[in-house]
């Protein structure tokens, strides 16, 4: 794992960026995996700037994001479908029929078929390139919630407490937060060729220090990035402060090779 620790959130919101725009340069086809929640916003609000003022092209993208509240509509505000087009989608030029989000008004027994139609449709776009991560206080990536199976595909997952406690910002109402979502699982987000987790602020230092150097274990679900080859850490200093080599990590960031610079 590639670990980047940089005092400000923009700064580092802004390379993770960089490297989206380098591979959307190289490759305009590209399959992003895209990431709700608050961390992602300033990546979003720097992609949404190199499109307008350096026109970074987003016609031909494709995208998937992780994960969805049962029960929300699109047009809801605190559904992911309704923060993508409002925080990305509607400022950037990305063909709408290629954006993916699963449906929140799946019910019962469809919701299987419907979640393995999500899988079919990641592969038939040729798989994720690059998948942007947040991570939830406990350590969860999408809704994979601890305990979630590290092979898990996209399925429907039951939030825990912690979780809907954590997202009471969001809705009018702590109760109005859904008990249920549908989420990529573990095993879908792993095959993504490159992965960016991003995380900012204290409330995150443990589940950082947990995934970064902790055991594998599926009580902290993003341990399992330790088993991809290429995902990178975009961390700020109060996310970083709890990672026993943080020190080294600084010391190879800041002697990296410019050939190795993106
Ligand atoms: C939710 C989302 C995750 C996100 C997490 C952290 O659980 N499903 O994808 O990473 O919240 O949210 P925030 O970025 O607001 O801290």
């Amino acid at each position: 794992m590639e670990v980047i620790i940089l005092n400000d959130p923009e700064a580092v919101s802004a390379l993770s960026a960089r490297r989206i725009a380098q591979l959307v340069r190289a490759k305009p086809t590209a399959v992003l995996g895209l990431a709700t929640g608050s961390t992602p916003l300033r990546l979003y609000k720097e992609l949404i700037r190199l499109h307008q003022e350096e026109g970074l092209d987003f016609s031909e993208v494709t995208s998937f994001n992780l994960d969805e509240y049962i029960g929300l509509a699109a047009d809801h505000a605190a559904s992911y479908r309704y923060f993508m087009q409002e925080n990305l989608f509607r400022h950037i030029n990305i063909a709408p029929e290629r954006t993916h989000v699963p449906s929140g008004l799946v019910a019962g027994p469809d919701i299987a078929r419907y979640c393995a139609e999500y899988e079919e449709a990641i592969v038939r776009a040729g798989g994720i390139d690059l998948q942007i991560l947040g991570i939830g206080s406990d350590g969860h990536i999408g809704f994979n919630e601890p305990s979630s199976s590290l092979a898990s595909r996209t399925r429907i997952k039951t939030l825990t407490q912690r979780t809907r406690e954590d997202n009471t910002p969001f809705f009018d109402n702590p109760d109005d937060v859904p008990h249920h979502v549908i989420t990529m699982g573990v095993g879908t987000i792993m095959e993504a060729r490159e992965i960016h987790l991003l995380a900012f602020g204290d409330k995150k230092a443990d589940a950082i220090a947990d995934a970064v150097e902790g055991p594998i274990t599926a009580n902290v679900p993003a341990s399992v990035l330790q088993m991809h080859p290429t995902v990178r850490l975009f961390a700020d200093e109060p996310a970083a402060s709890k990672l026993a080599r943080r020190d080294y990590y600084r010391w190879v960031y800041d002697n990296k090779p410019a050939w190795q610079a993106f």
